[in-house]
């Protein structure tokens, strides 16, 4: 073969396996290779393009975000119109919708409906000739809207071309392009970093993002799209329902909700519309309700459409998560690192069913951007379980005498300086464990969980240690005597001998939780774990300097920075110093050569909802052992380790005969390997 021929087959080849990869982790949640791997593969595929120019195509997995930006969008006319739908607002009229729905076809029986999350996001059409995208377009008006291509092209969900066979020569497919809550929650918080305005909520992310002329911009931003029908078909061989029409799209490689159910009859509409609203928290999209369409084609055929929304479809929405309120006041909080976070103090007032009396302000700048005042009535929201804020003020009722909000330029708690750096969005108490609310933060997560575990040492517990002057630091824990413990108030014998028993039991830990109990800020147990593996030692991660520990995987120069920072602090060296001196102490850390991959060889699936951890934290744990995690089940599979909720993975599991692992039992089993 001659050097261009072989240049040609290597890059065919590598483009069909990044393809397969790509699919497997954006589109099925399943990756089956690291993600170093995958760009690896990438990176070939790039060099070997880069030589051979030529060889170029618009489908190469290269060319997502290979267009040069836009001077202006440009207007499209759908083949079809892209209609939008009614909603229903109450179980009545869901009934309601579902009685006409018989009416108008003459029948008795239950009608067949598939049910679907409604996705937050925006409504685009992608256009497929022979298997090629050539247009994707925004819903717009309806009849036409903008041609958003090059920037729908960089959306890792979204074939560049369909697999399989069998796809009309013309495809026309519908669905959401959305931003995904972490995204969201990321792409805020470095808006709020820079003082930059942020998005109010993932739907208009998602069309910022969309309508950016230049596709880098997009790129960045990691949109994702679910398909949910199709437009324009030529020549098809599609299925005569929806829902098999679904997943025949599947097939040919486009992104399908996993939530997508049939069900029967009004009775299966207002079950998955519970059944999802309970999920709803736990989902990593917003979702603003839940969709029903009749599932039989020709049934749609014969109900049709009234104005721009079809008779054979509705969305059920959830109840408002926004709801107005008054500002009692403003004050602020302190945080274990000394942030200071200014807090609305709200009228109570019930958003998608808790009450909300507290909603954050996030920082200075917010507040002056969002003029948020005490008197105000302001517009709240709630989005899953995330902290409630206060989305915008309304100027048409604020009372005369309201005043603009001031830092105040002391800590409320202690009374040290606030001090912004230069460049930073969050003023800090300068007070350091001086400061009070430093000081109970800080023991509240020594003793947490994670970190120290220390049972029983809740935060009211702390706030009164700290406030009866029995613990400054986090190493008087360890000389409480049982009668300052009994001396209390609410402090039983019982209780005071349980937390004596605990707070001695902490004392044999491991070098990685002791690491992140102290605190370091930026050290997280991801971090504070790869530290302890790489160095073994407290003594050789305090003498390391800054370049040295940017070796650590994780580390960066910032929490280098920070880790190096730590430790020259003189109080912090003594506070470890009477740590071990009252008796802290934890094994050797073992080089991870030794026997550091106990579980090679095994692989595990993840599946449902783990309430110890994310399944990503679960999945990092697992690999750092050795295991493989994988994202589909089979006969190789090991173990299949369930959460709440778990659904297909779980039934095929059983079907092979896997061995199903609960939460506990993975705990016991990380447990017992982790020696870091
Ligand atoms: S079907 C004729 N399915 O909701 C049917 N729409 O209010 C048209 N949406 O513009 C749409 N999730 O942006 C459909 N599973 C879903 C959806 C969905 C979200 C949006 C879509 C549409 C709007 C209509």
């Amino acid at each position: 073969m001659t050097v261009a021929a072989e240049a040609a087959r290597r890059i065919a080849e590598l483009r069909q396996e990044i393809n397969h990869h790509n699919h497997l982790y954006y589109v099925l949640d399943a990756p089956q290779i690291p993600d170093a791997e995958y760009d690896r593969l990438l990176r070939q595929l790039q060099d070997l393009e880069a030589a051979h120019p030529e060889l170029i195509t618009p489908d190469s997995p290269t060319q997502r975000v290979g267009a040069e930006p836009l001077k202006a969008f440009e207007q499209v006319t759908h083949a079809m119109p892209m209609l939008s739908l009614d909603n229903a607002f109450s179980a009545e009229e869901v009934e309601d919708f579902d009685r006409r729905v018989r009416e108008r076809l003459a029948l008795d029986e239950e009608i067949e409906y598939v049910a679907e999350p409604k996705l937050d996001g925006l409504a685009i059409s992608l256009r497929y000739v022979d298997g090629l995208l050539v247009q994707a377009a925004t819903r717009g008006d309806g009849v036409s809207g903008e041609n958003v291509t090059h920037n729908v092209r960089t959306i890792a969900s979204v074939p560049l071309r369909l697999t399989g066979e069998r796809y009309p020569p013309v495809l026309e497919v519908r669905g959401e392009v959305y931003m995904p809550k972490a995204e969201f929650e990321a792409l805020n918080k470095r808006a709020r970093a820079k003082g930059e305005k942020e998005f109010a909520n993932p739907r208009n992310a998602a069309a910022g993002s969309l309508r950016q002329l230049d596709p880098r911009v997009t790129a960045k931003r990691k949109l994702a799209m679910f398909c949910y029908g199709v437009g324009e078909v030529t020549e098809g061989h599609l299925p005569d329902n929806h829902f098999d029409t679904l997943q025949t799209l599947k097939t040919w490689g486009l992104r399908i909700s996993p939530d997508i159910a049939c069900v029967n009859g009004v009775s299966g509409l207002l079950d998955y519309y519970q059944k999802i609203g309970e999920k709803r928290a736990a989902l990593s999209y917003e979702i603003d309700g839940v969709v029903y369409k009749v599932n039989r084609l020709d049934y749609r055929q014969k109900l049709g459409f009234v104005a721009r929304a079809p008779r054979w479809a509705i969305a059920h929405k959830f109840p408002a998560q926004e709801e107005l309120t008054t500002v009692v006041d403003i004050e602020v909080q302190v945080g274990r690192t000394g942030a200071i976070t200014p807090v609305a103090r709200l009228a109570p007032v019930h958003v998608g069913g808790v009450i909300v009396s507290n909603a954050t302000l996030h920082n200075e700048d917010e507040v002056r951007r969002k003029d948020v005042r005490v008197g105000d009535t302001v517009i709240v929201r709630r989005a899953g379980d995330v902290i409630p804020e206060v989305v915008s003020v309304v100027l048409a009722k604020r009372p005369p005498e309201a005043v603009p909000f001031q830092m105040p330029g002391r800590c409320p708690v202690c009374g040290s300086d606030i001090v912004r750096a230069e460049g930073e969005a969050v003023a800090r108490c300068s007070g350091g464990l001086f400061c009070g609310a430093q000081r109970k933060q800080a023991i509240k997560h020594f003793a947490s969980r994670k970190a120290m575990d220390i049972d029983g040492l809740g935060d009211k517990l702390v706030d009164q240690l700290v406030d009866a002057g029995l613990v400054h630091d986090v190493a008087d824990l360890y000389s409480l005597s049982r009668a300052d413990l009994v001396s209390l108030p609410r402090m039983g014998d019982k209780s005071a001998d349980n937390l004596q028993l605990a707070i001695e039991k902490s004392k044999t830990t491991t070098l990685a939780k002791f690491l992140f109990a102290l605190g370091v800020r930026e050290v997280g147990e991801a971090t504070a774990r790869s530290l302890a593996l790489h160095y073994g030692t407290l003594e050789a991660i305090a003498a390391a300097d800054e370049e040295a520990l940017q070796h650590v995987p994780d580390v960066g120069p910032i929490v280098a920075a920070h880790i190096h920072a730590f430790f020259r602090q003189s109080h912090n060296r003594e506070v470890i110093e009477k740590l071990t001196r009252a008796g802290v102490h934890w094994p050797a850390v073992e080089a991870p050569a030794a026997d550091a991959q106990p579980l090679l060889g095994q692989t595990f699936v993840l599946t449902g909802t783990l309430t110890t951890m994310s399944r990503n934290d679960a999945k990092a744990r697992l690999q750092a052992l050795g295991a493989k995690v994988s994202g589909s089940v089979s006969k190789k599979t090991g173990y299949v380790v369930a959460g709440a909720d778990a659904g297909s993975k779980l039934t095929k599991a059983e079907q092979l005969g896997v061995a199903i692992m609960s939460e506990e039992a993975l705990l016991s089993l990380l447990a017992e390997h982790e020696k870091a």
